[in-house]
């Protein structure tokens, strides 16, 4: 299997006046191709400190963050901009969509930041918005679409530029139930299908048991369960 992402003792502190606050220390995990590993932990734990820095949002205080080989701690701003932009896709919680804009255009705009042509960037936003079952919403904005079509085009928007590497940071937590099972069932069939790698951050244990592994992150420490 070859080895997408790799980071080692990372350590997140955060300096507050003369008080010291360590996040974690000491937390060690390595990604692979094909596979798509649930972080779960208590909240406050620090799965969205874990996921911005291993997605090159935040630097560690501490430790390193490989990508493709790749040593993230020496690259400067522009070079992190770069590999983040080609290589890793971000779903957050809250989509950020852009309210201005169409589906098809949050689809289309990080392609087009890429340097992709505006034809190529449309078939391809077409297609992924197609295969998330919204092919008859493309030109809705953000606000004329539902919660779980909102997050299913943020999803859209995150594979867009082929990214190796898939973060979720609960990608479905403020949807019910149901569209929640549906919106992740697409998101894992598209993982799966594209052979990408991918952590997903979750609350609900149902979702995590449907990875290949699970993460516990507790008390500043990162333990593996197998799934079952
Ligand atoms: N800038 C900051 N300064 C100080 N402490 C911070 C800062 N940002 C985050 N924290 C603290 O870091 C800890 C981890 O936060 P984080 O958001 O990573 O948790 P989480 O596991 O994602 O929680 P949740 O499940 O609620 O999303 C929290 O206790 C938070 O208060
Ligand atoms: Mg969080």
């Amino acid at each position: 299997m070859s080895l997408l992402l790799k980071a080692v003792q990372l350590e997140k502190t955060h300096h507050q006046g003369d008080q010291a606050l360590v996040i974690f220390k000491d937390i060690s995990l390595a990604l692979h191709r094909g596979e798509i590993v649930a972080l779960v932990g208590p909240s406050g734990s620090g799965k969205s400190t874990l996921l911005q820095m291993i997605g090159l949002l935040d630097r560690p205080t501490n430790g390193s963050v490989m990508i493709l080989a790749k040593d993230a701690g020496v690259m400067n701003d522009d070079e992190r901009t770069l590999m983040r932009r080609h290589k890793i896709g971000f779903v957050y919680q809250f989509h950020f969509l852009q309210p201005e804009f169409s589906a098809l255009e949050n689809v289309m705009i990080p392609q087009l930041i890429a340097g992709i042509s505006k034809v190529k960037a449309r078939e391809e936003a077409m297609k992924l918005l197609s295969e998330m079952g919204l092919a008859h919403r493309v030109h809705h904005r953000p606000a004329r679409l539902s919660g779980g079509e909102q997050q299913r085009v943020a999803i859209a928007r995150a594979l867009a530029n082929h990214p190796v590497i898939l973060l979720a940071d609960e990608p479905t937590g403020n949807l019910d139930p149901q569209t929640s099972a549906e919106v992740f069932d697409v998101l894992l069939n598209r993982v799966r299908s594209a052979g990408i790698g991918a952590i997903i951050a979750t609350h609900n244990m149902e979702l995590a048991q449907k990875m290949d592994r699970i993460l516990i992150m507790n008390n500043g420490q990162l333990q593996e369960q197998r799934a079952a």
